[in-house]
């Protein structure tokens, strides 16, 4: 396994904050966080109002083509989006989505493959839910 020195440095930052004993331990942690939000995302099924955010290296070779190409290619899934310049390097995007649920988890899984994408989460609504009834 190669992580670039930034990442680890900062991982190991955070792991000393949070006061963990060891970097195994926090990898564990984050190996089981990872697993959790790999299976909600898998539970994210029928109609669903998405919401897709990511971050993103802008001058990664090719990446700001593909993110449009694959909303293009879901035009019939994707509302709207907005896109945040944040720096010099970054980009803000995000992506709303409504229709089933599991094209919308597609998508997400997609974008997070992509080599330059930092972060991706996805938050997902059922739009029959009954907002006002919820405590
Ligand atoms: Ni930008």
């Amino acid at each position: 396994m190669s992580l670039p020195s930034d990442l680890l440095d900062r991982f190991d930052e955070i792991i000393e904050k949070r006061g963990y004993s060891s970097r195994s331990e926090a990898l564990r942690d984050a190996i089981r966080n990872y697993i959790v939000n790999y299976e909600w995302m898998n539970e994210v099924q029928g109609e669903r109002v998405g919401v897709i955010s990511l971050v993103y290296e802008h001058d990664q070779r090719g990446l700001a083509d593909d993110l449009t190409e694959i909303q293009h290619r879901h035009i019939g899934l994707i509302t709207s989006s907005v896109h945040v310049h944040l720096d010099h390097e970054n980009c803000l995007e995000i992506i709303v989505l409504h229709g089933d649920g599991e094209a919308i988890r597609q998508v997400a899984e997609t974008v997070m493959a992509l080599k330059g994408v930092k972060y991706v989460k996805l938050n997902a609504i059922s739009p029959g839910t009954n907002y006002r009834q919820l405590p």
